[in-house]
């Protein structure tokens, strides 16, 4: 049997990982500027980490959300701790698309309504109003765009003024950094006034911290810079270090009832183990603060490159934007400097997307290879 073809590869075989670098089959060492997509956060192979997933195992490592499972207790009060959000329950699944999914059916169980806003640009996932409120028409199957879905774009609260006031909207979903869409952040008044609006008309505030989410952005969650409470927070990726696992944060306004949600896997033993010890790690080797500082130290080196015309993002979520096609510059960066990165929608910005780990020095190997190949442009 043949893999069904729906991904473009790079010619690169890993099969080991350290912190921030990843060897292939040719013991070619590459440096990881990339996280997998953004899911790598404590560092590939952390030792805590692995031993805290093999010692789960040996105890058991799943069993169906029909017992009781003290570990997701444990994980969400530590998350309340980590993340300073006391006000919300959690529920566990294994993936940000499903995270979304029930984000947004538990908005439309709450006020029984059913259109979503979303954002011009905006990646939510694959799933069936995931998608729908995924601003790319290639990826939304005819049986997706049943869903009542308006885009909108940042920045313009009076044209979310308008659609709320039509008393149909059940939700607003939100990325405080763009991810797939190109870095872009919306702004802090328009982000406060959506938080108003979105109160003022019982319209569910959704912050899909799925990417931006586990400190990546040098908060705990990105929606953390501005002065809004979210009723629902979506959250994967990094939460699991490669383990996959997701999560929804809800309101306590929101209340659950037998049968409102369910999976089968989310939540187990395993899951919990590995999201617990991420938790650990984050706090135990300050990676938020690390997110912050080398992040910066990027923002400052990048601004200091005429050929790059716009540098977005923050913390370790960063875009570097130029005035031509980056696909090339990404080979040249993966196979002659054994450089990894990640590319979004917007073709002219390369992503970067690192372990929380990554070290001052390492920002340094990739602007030396990032010079010498601008020289040729
Ligand atoms: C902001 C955001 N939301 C949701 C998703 C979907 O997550 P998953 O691929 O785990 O379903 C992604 C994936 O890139 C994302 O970046």
């Amino acid at each position: 049997m043949n893999l069904f073809d729906v991904y473009p590869l790079y010619e690169v075989t890993p099969n080991k990982a350290k912190d921030v670098f990843v060897f292939d089959e040719n013991q070619n060492k590459y440096l990881d500027l990339y996280g997998g997509h953004a899911v790598i956060s404590i560092g590939h192979g952390n030792k805590y980490y692995i031993k805290s997933i093999v010692d789960q195992i040996n105890k058991i490592g799943f069993y169906s959300n029909a017992i009781k499972n003290p570990l997701q207790n444990e994980l969400a009060v530590k998350l309340a701790n980590a993340s300073n959000c006391n006000n919300y329950s959690l529920f566990m699944c294994s993936s940000g698309a499903e995270a979304n999914e029930n984000a947004i059916k538990l908005a439309s169980f709450y006020n029984n309504k059913s259109r979503i806003i979303s954002f011009k640009n905006a990646f939510h996932g694959r799933t069936s109003a995931a998608v729908a409120a995924t601003d790319n028409p290639n990826i939304v199957a005819p049986i997706n765009s049943q869903q009542k879905v308006t885009f909108l774009p940042f920045n313009e609260i009076d044209k979310v003024k308008i659609e709320l006031e039509k008393n149909d909207v059940s939700s607003v979903i939100f990325e405080s950094i763009q991810g797939v869409g190109g870095l872009d952040q919306p702004d802090k008044e328009f982000i406060n006034n959506l938080y108003k609006l979105c109160k003022k008309y019982d319209v569910c505030l959704i912050a899909d911290e799925v990417q931006s989410g586990f400190g990546r952005s040098g908060d705990f969650f990105g929606f953390q810079k501005f002065k809004i409470e979210p009723d629902i927070i979506t959250l994967a990726k990094g939460m699991g270090n490669g383990f996959p696992v997701g999560g929804v944060l809800i309101n306590r306004k929101i209340k659950p009832k037998y049968g409102m949600l369910g999976t089968t896997y989310g939540g187990n033993h395993l899951a919990c183990a590995a999201s617990l010890s991420v938790l650990h790690q984050i706090k135990e080797n300050n990676l938020m603060e690390n997110a912050k500082v080398v992040g910066d130290y990027f923002i400052n080196k990048a601004k200091k490159i005429d050929k790059i015309k716009n540098v977005k993002g923050r913390g370790l979520m960063l875009g570097l934007e130029f005035d031509f096609e980056v696909a090339e510059l990404r080979k040249k960066l993966i196979y002659d400097h054994k450089i990894f990165t990640g590319g979004s929608s917007n073709k002219k910005l390369i992503r970067i997307l690192p372990p929380l780990t990554i070290k001052k020095e390492h920002i340094d190997i990739f602007f030396k290879a990032l010079k010498i190949e601008l020289k040729k442009h």
